[in-house]
């Protein structure tokens, strides 16, 4: 029987044991998705007793993750520029570790909006944190011409343009709506919108009416920018699809079976949100 694990702290509210739960039982795979509660003292000793536990890998949360970046051998590119991974696998013996946010991310679009990177000239990213730099790799890996990134902290996303060089362009938030002018893609990755945070409040009517939004906050699923962006009838996506498409490449590492996103899957996710 195969173990694998969510580690962070605390870590009651993660739904990755939903979501894990559900493919094994789908796939009538003999194997567990436990949930553990490590304090940040205590985590390298739980990341170098994980083989003698039995465990074949698992997910990182929220504190851990820098530190399962520094004690895993990271190949992936995402996660050795956050300096920061979010699943670990053992491969040849050896504790490995990546980011998985990318992938969710991309994988998302090309399951709800097929076709949506074939011809990106210009996306435009509001925010600058974690989610904003792992969504730009995301982003330049799919060949987007042009990125506009606007931040209310102007800095922050003036750090990440000369990070990423010329395809990104850091702008104030006051420039956000002149930017959705000729825009292909709308990404919100900040907090704005979320259940009791403050409304993203934008004015979408520059977007080309052939422009897909999406946001990577699904808590509520229809968040105050999907709900403008479906009135002013533009294809929209929710953010629950990047968090059920982030965990497949753990479970294929540490099962041996690609799982999919269905339906279901999202209506069980979708229940407990
Ligand atoms: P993550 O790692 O999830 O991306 P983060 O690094 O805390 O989280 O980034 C949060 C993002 O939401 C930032 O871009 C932040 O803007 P600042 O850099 O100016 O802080 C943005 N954000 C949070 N609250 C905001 C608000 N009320 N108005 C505008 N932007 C906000």
């Amino acid at each position: 029987m195969k173990r694998a694990f969510v580690v962070g702290y605390p870590i009651a509210h993660s739904r990755s044991p939903l979501i894990h739960g559900f493919w094994l039982k789908e796939l009538g795979i003999q194997g567990s998705y436990e949930r553990i509660a490590v304090e940040p003292a205590a985590f390298e000793t739980f990341v170098t007793t994980l083989a003698d536990r039995g465990f074949v890998g698992g997910n990182v949360t929220v504190p851990h993750k820098e530190a399962a970046f520094r004690l895993a051998s990271v190949d992936d590119p995402v996660a050795r520029d956050l300096e920061a991974a979010n699943t670990l696998w053992f491969e040849a013996g050896k504790l490995k570790g990546m980011n998985t946010d990318v992938a969710g991310f991309l994988a998302n679009l090309d399951q709800e909006a097929p076709g949506w990177g074939d011809s990106l000239r210009r996306a435009v990213v509001l925010g600058a944190g974690g989610a904003s730099r792992a969504i730009l790799h995301g982003l330049i890996q799919r060949g987007a011409g042009e990125i506009l990134l606007i931040n209310r902290t102007v800095e922050r996303a003036e750090a990440l343009a000369r990070h990423f060089g010329q395809k990104v362009k850091a702008l104030a938030w006051d420039q956000a709506e002149a930017a959705l002018e000729g825009a292909d893609l709308l990404v919100n990755t900040t907090s704005l919108g979320m259940k009791d945070q403050p409304p993203l409040e934008l004015d979408l009517s520059r977007l080309p009416r052939s422009a897909l939004v999406t946001d990577i906050v699904y808590v509520p699923l229809e968040t105050p920018l999907l709900a403008a962006a479906r009135r002013a009838g533009l294809a929209t996506v929710d953010g629950l699809g990047m968090l059920l498409h982030q965990a497949v490449p753990g479970f294929e590492r540490w099962f041996g079976a690609r799982p999919e996103v269905t339906p279901q899957l999202r209506a069980l996710v979708l229940a407990d949100i």
